[in-house]
């Protein structure tokens, strides 16, 4: 693939390419968002370095690709709902997206994509892993590939946001709302297909996914795990050091992610905009 206005090299065989040539601040062109656009559907996620965006420049990217989510369950910034900030202070142990996922899977319209910035990192850990789920689904036999692409399965936000959530209690840096409305439940295709790529990828993930259509948890739960597992094998992977002013950008319908949290008693602290997406096929 040629590009006319930025520069564009992979990180990795899986997925993932940096992107050069280009300052965000300069409110890109249809032409560079186009190719930017091209860019994240060839690669699944794109990186940039160096960039200085104020939150009104962060959220006006962002709106380039689709309108912006508000968070239902994290507060935005005070001035700017659109922007929640992921942060992490040297006296806490959890921090937020820890664990394979992709974002806002429990919504009817789950996000298109995430544009994280980088405003202060570790000196050492909280890169963030994302795992290419094409190569997930083309990479299981043509039985289980059959029999998942007739299959739908549940998404809620209860495990990260309800009134039991796994280790809310330890996360303190950022105002998070933990409710019964998170215990809703949304169905999604186990295998979808990208509107853009046209391609078939997997989308369940152990972040939101909580059984299959029909089934109970018990049921659902062996296959739920193979997947997961399978899903962010090796060598599906790619895995960013942030600097401060890096941005990722990824493709939610494509990809998983994790934030690694391996950087105990240092500050980390990221801006994402989420891009509203289309209900899954
Ligand atoms: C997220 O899941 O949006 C957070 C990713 C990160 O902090 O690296």
């Amino acid at each position: 693939m040629t590009y006319r206005t930025i520069s564009v090299n992979k990180i990795s065989g899986a997925l993932g390419a940096e992107v050069s040539g280009i300052d965000l601040a300069q409110e890109p062109d249809d032409n560079v968002i186009g190719e930017i656009r091209k860019a994240l559907v060839e690669n699944c996620v794109i990186f940039f370095r160096g960039q200085r965006l104020t939150p009104e420049q962060h959220i006006a990217f962002g709106r380039r690709f689709g309108e912006l989510q508000i968070h239902d369950f994290v507060d935005g910034m005070n001035r700017h709902p659109e922007i929640i900030e992921v942060r992490k202070e040297p006296d806490e142990m959890r921090n937020f997206g820890g664990g394979w996922h992709s974002d806002v899977s429990y919504l009817e319209r789950p996000a298109l994509g995430s544009v994280l910035y980088a405003r202060e990192v570790p000196e050492y850990g909280g890169d963030t892993m994302f795992a290419n789920q094409y190569l997930a689904y083309e990479t299981l036999s043509e039985g289980l590939k059959d029999m998942l692409g007739e299959m739908r399965a549940m998404h809620s936000a209860r495990k990260s946001y309800g009134v039991n959530a796994v280790g809310g209690q330890f996360k303190r840096a950022m105002n998070i709302r933990y409710t019964e409305e998170a215990h809703a439940e949304v169905d999604h295709p186990v295998v979808r297909t990208h509107v853009e790529s046209g391609r078939k990828c997997l989308y369940v993930h152990g972040g939101f996914t909580t059984r299959f259509q029909d089934m109970t948890e018990e049921e659902s739960a062996p296959l739920l795990h193979y997947l997961y597992r399978h899903a962010v094998r090796p060598e599906f992977t790619c895995r960013f050091r942030w600097e401060k002013g890096s941005i990722a950008f990824w493709d939610n319908r494509c990809v998983q992610h994790n934030a690694i949290n391996d950087y105990h008693g240092q500050r980390r602290v990221m801006h994402r905009v989420t891009i509203e997406g289309e209900r899954p096929v």
